[in-house]
């Protein structure tokens, strides 16, 4: 089969489209047929050796892919061929074909197309997990979603407007702020143009803000820090902008307030029932209509280092999307 190899931690260029052996469903595992995998943030920083966790070389990138049963190990009972599941793995996504272990495969809804299942597991499993079981957010609390066009930005918003919240969405530039509108943000703040701390504060009377979803980290983490409500809750979910901020705890005091953490990845590892539960919850959203994803591009497999550079580059809004 072909797929993305990554030899050697280095430049996203140099990873290469090649021919490798097609897998074999061991016991307990299946092959799926790889119908669309969903591009993300982590896959560009893994290949260059920027990600928390390094796997061990060479390895397939790909943490996410929709795709057909076409092969079924000894003792599987639960899943038959031609069967559409939804994958999520550390590695080995960016192929034609993928090896799972049955138990942690997702059946697909009908109404699901393979490039919106591709997109769900990590995006919108990010966000969902991040705003219910970390965030705890309520129902009229005020949500604050930075990089609100982005791939987990984009899912914050929808989801926390599922879940009953005023959302505020923070964005670069104009478009991207038209397309959170889109997908139900309340209010709408240029962080390039106007000064966001002071924004926050003005837009919620001086009360500050319940839960702010961060991506971003860097300054606008910062700005946050400072505009946040009693008993608020300040998501950290990564750094796209490259820079890890340092939080001065006694902010957190002051205002009596929380930083959490949030890491789906572990989430989906250490609690599997409430994972399998938030993924029966993010279906029914999508099956109302209440969550949408955008894919901004679909891309061959073999041009995985484009999709990343895109990524990498701040130029997409909502996925991408790669098909075999
Ligand atoms: N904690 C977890 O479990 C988890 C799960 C998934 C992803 N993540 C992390 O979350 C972060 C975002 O992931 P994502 O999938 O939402 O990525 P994404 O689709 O690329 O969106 C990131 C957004 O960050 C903003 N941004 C600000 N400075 C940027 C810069 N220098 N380069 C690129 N983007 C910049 C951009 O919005 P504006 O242009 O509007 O500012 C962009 O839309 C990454 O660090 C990723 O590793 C964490």
């Amino acid at each position: 089969m072909k797929a993305i190899v990554c030899n050697d931690f280095g430049p996203i260029d140099e990873i290469d489209y090649t021919e490798v052996p097609d897998p074999q469903a061991g016991p307990g595992q299946v092959v799926l047929t790889t119908k669309a995998i969903g591009v993300n943030f982590p896959d560009g920083l893994l290949v260059q050796g920027l990600y928390q966790h390094k796997p061990e070389l060479p390895f397939i990138p790909g943490i996410e892919v929709a795709g057909v049963v076409e092969a079924i190990g000894d003792g599987v009972s639960k899943l038959k061929l031609g069967d559409r599941v939804l994958a999520s793995t550390m590695t080995g996504g960016y192929a034609e074909k993928l090896c799972m272990d049955a138990a942690t495969a997702i059946t697909i809804p009908d109404v699901m197309s393979d490039a919106h299942a591709a997109v769900l597991p990590c995006a919108y499993g990010t966000a969902h997990h991040a705003l219910k079981q970390r965030g705890n957010l309520q129902p009229g609390e005020t949500l604050v979603v930075l990089g609100a066009a982005g791939g987990t930005g984009l899912a914050a918003v929808q989801i926390g407007k599922a879940m009953g919240a005023r959302v505020i969405a923070v964005c670069s530039d104009e478009e991207k702020l038209a397309l959170a509108a889109d997908s139900g943000a309340d209010e709408l703040i240029n962080y390039r143009k106007v000064d966001l701390r002071k924004s926050l504060q003005s837009m919620t009377n001086r009360r500050g803000v319940d839960v702010v979803f961060d991506p971003v980290g860097g300054e606008a983490f910062n700005q946050c820090a400072r505009a946040m409500a009693w008993n608020g809750r300040l998501l950290v979910i990564g750094f796209a902008s490259g820079d890890i901020p340092q939080f001065p705890v006694n902010l957190s005091l002051v205002k009596g307030y929380s930083v959490v953490g949030v890491f789906w990845g572990s989430f989906t590892r250490y609690q599997p029932a409430d994972y399998a539960d938030n993924m029966v919850e993010l279906f029914r959203w999508y099956e109302q209509g209440k969550v949408k994803p955008l894919i901004d591009k679909t891309l061959p497999l073999s041009s995985a280092a484009e999709a990343l550079h895109r990524v990498a580059q701040r130029k997409v809004k909502g996925k991408l999307v790669l098909v075999p």
